[in-house]
């Protein structure tokens, strides 16, 4: 068996020209080599970002640290095979976005399932502010039985037969995942022995608390849920679906059997959007269906330019090779990378950028760095966005737009701001 070292060469040497900086190498030598699960997903990885054309140099050490660290943490490997419900708040505000102005729905009427909503459901409940005149179904078959919070704000959610599905720490910060993970026997057993006390000796007051079917709180006039997935959930055909961050934890067949779903589970007219994205609406890509003569038709790809040259790991993420959204989104990619007029303009605004906000900047060497240390996790998602913003503002996706367009296809900035091409 390859040592995690000489896994992380040999990845070094056929993805980057061996170029990878060392500090980047001694981040990924913390891989786990226990898990065949994360040493494929990083190879599908950098494999992904090779076709894309991404060079060692636009490698950052955020990223390094994210897969050395926190992606074991995060794959359903660790979890028995279940899709964790990770979400974060305001990662769709732009997808809402699209979805109040876009002009391809024309159901006429205001419903939507987000499917796959996670939990808590942050996201689903901003949709449903965002949108009060719509009304908004979350679905997911992971929605708790039980949610336990300890004294810290950690928490932890209990399926009906009260065991754990899912923890998370109260800030999901690098090191305070670290802390919960380190030994998960541990940390089960600390939540496990807290519902117990909890069940025995409700606390009415603060933390530690117990929400029994927490899920109820979160529904309003204008939003409700079920406990339910792709399939299994009974409910009436709705104007838009959308499914988040759900489809690349799954195989092509699988994207198959989902969409034949989604026609039975939308009204003629209707859309579906289906794609990734991350906090802040950074690493945005999806697409678009419609409802026409009972069949869904692609209309669209779109994605926000960040792709290009990603802080996270979003625009890479995918847990198979056959993943149609992920090729797609990569075929963009590769084809603005190896444009090099537009890539000396994004260059120039994207790196003065890094510099100004300390995320990620060039060194010496002329790799990208790591971030401010001083930055809390939601103020650097924060930046990301604003730095999203700022491209967008300074015409550099109507630019990645144009050289889509020189290349025989149909593209358009989109309502939000992101680069959409017409099938
Ligand atoms: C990473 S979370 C995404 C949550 C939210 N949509 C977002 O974008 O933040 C993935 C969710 O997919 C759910 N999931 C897993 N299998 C599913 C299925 N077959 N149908 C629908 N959702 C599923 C999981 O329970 C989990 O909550």
């Amino acid at each position: 068996m390859k040592t995690t070292t000489e896994f992380v060469n040999e990845l070094n040497h056929k993805f980057f020209k061996g170029e990878l900086p060392l500090l980047f190498l001694d981040k990924l030598a913390l891989l786990p080599i226990d898990r065949p699960d994360v040493f494929a997903f990083v190879q599908r990885m950098f494999r992904n970002m090779h076709q894309a054309g991404v060079p060692a140099t636009d490698m950052n050490l955020l990223q390094a640290d994210i897969l050395g660290t926190l992606l074991a943490r995060i794959l359903p490997g660790a979890w028995e095979g279940r899709v964790p419900p990770i979400t974060v708040m305001g990662r769709h505000a732009e997808i809402d976005a699209y979805i109040k102005k876009n002009t391809w729905c024309s159901s006429g009427g205001k419903s939507m399932l987000d499917i796959g909503c996670g939990f808590p459901p942050y996201t689903t409940v901003e949709t449903a502010a965002y949108l009060p005149d719509w009304h908004i179904t979350g679905a997911d078959p992971s929605l708790p039985y039980y949610l336990l919070y300890d004294a810290e704000g950690n928490y932890a959610s209990f399926d009906t037969d009260s065991t754990i599905v899912y923890f998370q720490p109260a800030i999901p910060s690098i090191d305070n995942w670290n802390n919960l993970l380190k030994d998960t026997a541990a940390t089960k057993k600390h939540f496990n022995d807290l519902l117990a006390e909890l069940l025995a000796h409700p606390n009415d007051m603060g933390y530690p608390k117990l929400e029994h079917n927490p899920i109820a709180s979160y529904e309003t006039a204008n939003l409700s849920f079920i406990r339910g997935g792709i399939g299994s959930v009974d409910a009436a055909p709705k104007d838009v679906i959308r499914c988040f961050n759900v489809l690349y934890y799954f195989d092509d067949s699988f994207l198959e059997k989902a969409l034949t779903w989604f026609a039975e589970k939308t009204t003629e007219g209707g859309v579906v959007l289906i794609g990734g994205d991350w906090s802040g609406s950074t690493e945005s890509y999806y697409n678009v269906y419609k409802k026409t003569d009972d069949r869904l038709i692609n209309k669209a790809f779109a994605f926000s330019i960040d792709c290009i040259c990603p802080l996270s790991i979003v625009t890479w993420y995918t847990n198979h090779d056959d993943d149609r959204q992920k090729k797609e989104l990569i075929k963009y990619i590769s084809m603005l990378r190896h444009n090099k007029p537009f890539m000396d303009a994004f260059y120039a605004y994207h790196d003065a950028q890094r510099l100004q906000y300390n995320i990620c900047p060039r060194n010496a060497q002329g790799y990208y760095d790591n971030i401010d240390p001083n930055l809390q996790p939601q103020d650097i998602w924060l930046t990301a966005s604003t730095m999203l913003k700022e491209l967008n503002e300074a015409g550099l996706n109507q630019m990645a737009v144009n050289v889509l367009l020189d290349s025989g296809l149909q593209a358009r900035v989109n309502e939000v701001g992101h680069i959409e091409v017409l099938v």
